[in-house]
């Protein structure tokens, strides 16, 4: 199944409410990218966004997207809002704890790479994650251009998750849209994260709509 998380830093901050229940529908999740101005040169929102959104939407899928150094030390607070929750590789030192760690507070557990860290240091881990988020750009904004090597990568993962006979969630963020869906959807993925292209569409659902079809062509 492929499913689409719409990344709200595309979208328009003062009608939040509004934009969210532009894609609620037709999406399988909302995606919050959390930025704390050290691990990315970019600062977002936190807990009270997170805690609004929450309360106004309460049965929408979480996927808070953590680009934060110490992810470990909000861990618990983001539970009580969210439904999954990925940190990146390049932040953590003990990664086998830090999952465990999410998943003991109820949530799907996944990890992220920047585009240089190869999949390859997952081996260890890939049976204890739910799910993989690969960056197909450099992690910090909305618009950026598609990494072309991404589809590479996705490959190798796939791979070494057949081979371990795992099914592990494959996703990618940053770039995606119609031109790229298709061959990354063949190469591995099962979600992707989209900001620009759906909320920057003149009709955000009806865009996600179409995407999901580009990937299944
Ligand atoms: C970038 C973020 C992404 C981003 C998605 O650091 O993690 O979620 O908003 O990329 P676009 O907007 O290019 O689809
Ligand atoms: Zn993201």
């Amino acid at each position: 199944m492929i499913k689409i998380y719409p990344s709200i830093l595309a979208a328009d901050f003062l009608n939040l409410a509004q934009e969210i229940e532009k894609v609620s529908k037709a999406s399988d999740g909302i995606h919050l990218d959390i930025m704390d101005g050290v691990f990315v040169p970019n600062i977002t929102f936190g807990f009270p966004i997170v805690e609004s959104i929450r309360k106004k939407f309460k049965d929408i899928y979480l996927d808070a997207h953590l680009m934060i150094v110490e992810p470990d030390k909000y861990l618990e607070k983001f539970s009580e809002y969210v439904n999954g929750i990925t940190i990146h590789y390049e932040t953590v030192v003990h990664l086998h704890r830090t999952i465990l760690k999410i998943k003991e507070l109820g949530c799907e557990a996944g990890v992220t790479l920047n585009p240089h860290t190869p999949v390859s240091l997952l081996e260890e881990i890939l049976p204890y994650v739910d799910k993989v988020l690969i960056m197909s750009v450099n992690p910090g904004f909305t618009g950026q251009h598609f990494i072309e090597t991404t589809y590479e990568k996705v490959r190798k993962l796939r791979k070494i998750s057949d081979e371990k006979g795992l099914n592990v969630e494959i996703m990618v963020d940053g770039g995606v849209n119609k031109k790229n869906i298709g061959l990354l959807h063949q190469s591995g993925v099962n979600t992707f994260i989209i900001g620009a292209s759906v909320f920057y569409s003149e009709n955000p659902s009806q865009e996600i709509i179409e995407l999901k079809k580009a990937a299944e062509d």
